[in-house]
This record gives C-alpha cells, structure tokens and sequence, in this order.
C-alpha cells in the first residue's frame, strides 16, 4: 500500500527535513503549509505532493483533508508538526497572540486528528504522531500560553494513544528540547541556538518512529503495539 504521510507546517524547520528522508525511506511525504506559493515552490523543488492548509483554519482542515482522500487515498501517517512559539510576560500577550498559539499548536492538532482518524480506525491501521515538545513536561516562567498549549496536546496524546492502540492505530507524541529551527525567529524572539538540535536530527527521530510499526513511542519510553490488545 502507498504510505502516504500528511505533514503539517512542512515549509520550515522539523516539516521540511522530514521531506527528503521520508522519500528515501519509502514513504510518500505529502508537504501541506500555510503559506501557498512557499508550500508551492518547495513541494516542486522535492517533487512532492502538496496542499495549502493553515491548520488554524478548521473549515479548511476538513475541505483540505477531504481533497487529500480522494486524491491519493488512505494516510498511513499523520505528522502534526505545525506550530508557532510565543514568549514574554502573560499580561502583555494580546488576546489575538494567545488566540493564534491555541487554535495553531492545540485546536490545530486536535482538528487534524479529528478529521483523519476515523479513517485509520475503521482500516485498524494508520499513526498519528504529535510534535510536542519539552515544554509539555516541565513549566517555567515566560512560556505559559506555549506551554498550556503543547501540555493540552500531551494529555490528549496520552488519552488517544490508550484509547486506539488497542484498534491497531498508534497515537504517539514526540517531545524535543531545542531544535535549530525557524520557529523564534518568526516568533520575533532571539535564541542561542548554538546548542541545539537539528531539525535533520529530529526529523530522524520521527523516522524511527514511524517506521517501528510494532511499537507505539510513549514519550520517551515505546511500548509494544501488542501490550495494548
Ligand atoms: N524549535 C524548537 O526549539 C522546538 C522545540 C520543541 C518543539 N518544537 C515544535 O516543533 C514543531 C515544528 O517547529 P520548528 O521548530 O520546525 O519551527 P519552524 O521552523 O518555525 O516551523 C514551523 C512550521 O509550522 C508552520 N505553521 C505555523 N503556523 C501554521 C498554521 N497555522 N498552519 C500551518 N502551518 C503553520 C510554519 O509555516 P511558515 O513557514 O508559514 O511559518 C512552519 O512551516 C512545532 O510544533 C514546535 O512547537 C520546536
């Protein structure tokens, strides 16, 4: 069967390395970003499928997710990557940065799960894996919005990989600490990213995890497929 892997937010960072490895890999990555005519010209520069979906949109999320169905098919993998890093004191956020953070990091994973997983379901196979990230584990000042945005994505994530891994389709959240990435730039926030991952690096890590069909990768730790049924 076709492996078709739906990322989201692949213009940048972990999305965009993701691309060349899962071809080499076998799969067949399909690149989707907010962005049309950047999602446009990198899907053609790796000659991949693409479609334009801000994940913020969730009347966009079921048409795009819709079109994709019949365009190519079953998704063997979800990868929700797409996300947006907001830094500062929580009394000077604007309701409208607190607003894009929610509905881009937590509503946008929530309604890309939504609309691909009864698919899986009903087949008994398919993956959903969600970029979290470290500051779903731990709390500090200055990130709160950020933070309760990835810590609602770790709990769902923690729900749904019990409540489908016994239907044979893996729920799984990737947590990674500093990834040298585009993401604080954007976000207009200077980092020292001279100790970081790459987003090669974890790109990898996300391989590995979709390849291992066994296994579902709970945090850090994997638990065999088969421990659930
Ligand atoms: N960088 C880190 O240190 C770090 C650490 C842990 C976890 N993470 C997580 O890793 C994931 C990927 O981030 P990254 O580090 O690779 O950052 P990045 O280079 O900024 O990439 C983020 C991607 O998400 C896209 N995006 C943002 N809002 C979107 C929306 N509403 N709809 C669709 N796409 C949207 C961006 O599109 P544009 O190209 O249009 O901006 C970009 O393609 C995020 O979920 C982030 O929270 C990052």
């Amino acid at each position: 069967m076709t492996k078709n892997i739906l990322i989201t937010g692949a213009t940048s960072g972990i999305g965009l390395a993701l691309i060349e490895p899962l071809k080499a890999a076998g799969f067949l990555p399909i690149l989707t970003g907010r962005n049309a005519g950047k999602t446009a010209d990198l899907a053609a520069h790796h000659g991949v499928k693409f479609y334009t979906l801000d994940v913020a949109d969730p009347t966009e999320i079921l048409r795009v997710t819709q079109q994709i169905s019949d365009d190519l098919g079953p998704l063997h993998a979800l990868i929700n990557n797409a996300g947006i890093w907001l830094e500062g004191d929580f009394e000077k956020y604007s309701a409208n940065d607190i607003k894009a953070v929610m509905d881009t990091n937590t509503m946008g994973t929530i309604n890309m799960t939504h609309a691909v997983l009864p698919d899986m379901l009903k087949r008994g196979n398919g993956t959903v894996i969600n970029v979290v990230s470290t500051g779903a584990l731990y709390t500090r000042k200055s990130i709160s919005i950020y933070a309760a945005s990835k810590w609602a994505i770790r709990g769902f994530t923690g729900c749904l990989e019990n409540e489908c891994a016994p239907k044979g389709v893996r729920v799984m959240g990737f947590y990674p600490g500093k990834i040298a990435s585009n993401m604080y730039e954007t976000a207009g926030v200077e980092r020292d990213l001279s100790v970081a991952m790459t987003p090669k690096t974890a790109a990898e890590m996300l391989i590995t995890m979709l390849k291992d069909e066994t296994m579902v990768w709970s945090q850090i730790s994997g638990r065999a497929l088969k421990d659930y049924v």
